[in-house]
């Protein structure tokens, strides 16, 4: 107990000073609970209010995956520069490190595989064990148009509920079919479909004409995918755009981890997104990191 003889007086008041009281920085989090801003605030950089997420999810539906062969030997070096692992919980438990800097979003959905419909997703992973593994948001793919459309929307809705629960942020992931078109209007569709069905934020592909018009119907933040391998000069640029249209952010993965130089990559996708670098400026540092000798 504690010891209430000779207690001093309280005098720290500061009367004159009002208490801070300033808004949440990211687009849309204003509403949100203690435990929501907090893990967002993990996965988005609240100095640049932007994050660089490393997305490594690929096996859940794909297997192995050329430049995923060894995640242990070749994503773990990665770790440093990402402000997010995207990836599933069997990847997690068995190969990352728990004093992993970067905070975690689980991949939650799966079900399917690339020999048959990918649109047929369940729920995969219970709230339960996004918890017991601290995770920062989970990740549900949404399949806007797709065979499944109406049970992925719904896996997603189920996944903020649970999510409101307990304060673990929904990621809308917008999935896109082959048969479909993308461009903004498809992309404004699937993103706000998410939004306003409660995502925290979304994940959606870049287009070159009228992604800021995605960016700015969707009231939550918008992180951009990757997509295929590119030249290096290519998808710096594409990052570059993506953010000063308007996304929080990217969630990247082949155009990293199957980059000449991953962690060089990684660092120059950095440059773009935190320090507002430009393409041909992010280009020479990943140049001048890929020949310096490994240490
Ligand atoms: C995409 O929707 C899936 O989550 C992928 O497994 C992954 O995130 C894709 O990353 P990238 O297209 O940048 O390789």
């Amino acid at each position: 107990m504690a010891d209430t003889d000779d207690l001093k007086d309280a005098k720290a008041f500061h009367a004159e000073i009002p208490q801070e009281s300033s808004a949440f920085f990211l687009k849309g989090a204003n509403a949100l609970g203690w435990g929501m801003q907090n893990r967002l605030s993990r996965i988005f950089n609240p100095r640049s209010g932007r994050t660089v997420m490393l997305a490594i999810d690929h096996g859940y539906f794909l297997g192995t995956t050329t430049g995923l062969e060894r995640i242990d030997l070749t994503i773990r070096p990665l770790i440093p520069y990402a402000d997010s692992l995207m990836l599933t919980r069997g990847i997690l438990r068995t190969v990352i490190p728990p004093t992993a800097s970067s905070s975690i979003v689980l991949r939650v959905s799966g079900g399917s595989s690339i020999l048959k419909e990918l649109s047929n997703e369940e729920i995969a992973v219970d709230i339960e064990d996004s918890l017991r593994l601290n995770v920062c948001a989970m990740a549900v793919q949404v399949f806007v148009g797709g065979e499944f459309e109406r049970q992925s929307i719904i896996n997603m809705t189920r996944m903020v509920d649970m999510g409101l629960r307990y304060g673990v942020p929904t990621l809308g992931v917008t999935a896109v079919g082959k048969e479909m078109a993308r461009d903004a209007r498809y992309f404004r569709l699937a993103t706000r479909i998410c939004a306003e069905l409660g995502a925290q934020y979304v994940k959606t592909y870049y287009v070159e004409q009228g992604f800021d018009t995605v960016c700015a119907s969707c009231p939550v933040p918008i992180v951009m995918a990757g997509g295929k391998k590119i030249p290096e000069l290519d998808a710096l640029t594409m990052a570059y755009r993506a953010v000063q249209e308007g996304a929080a952010g990217v969630d990247m993965g082949r155009n990293i981890f199957q980059a000449d130089a991953p962690a060089a990559m990684i660092r120059a996708v950095r440059a773009v997104v935190h320090d507002h670098e430009t393409p041909a400026k992010a280009l020479d540092l990943y140049e001048t990191l890929r020949r310096q000798p490994k240490r």
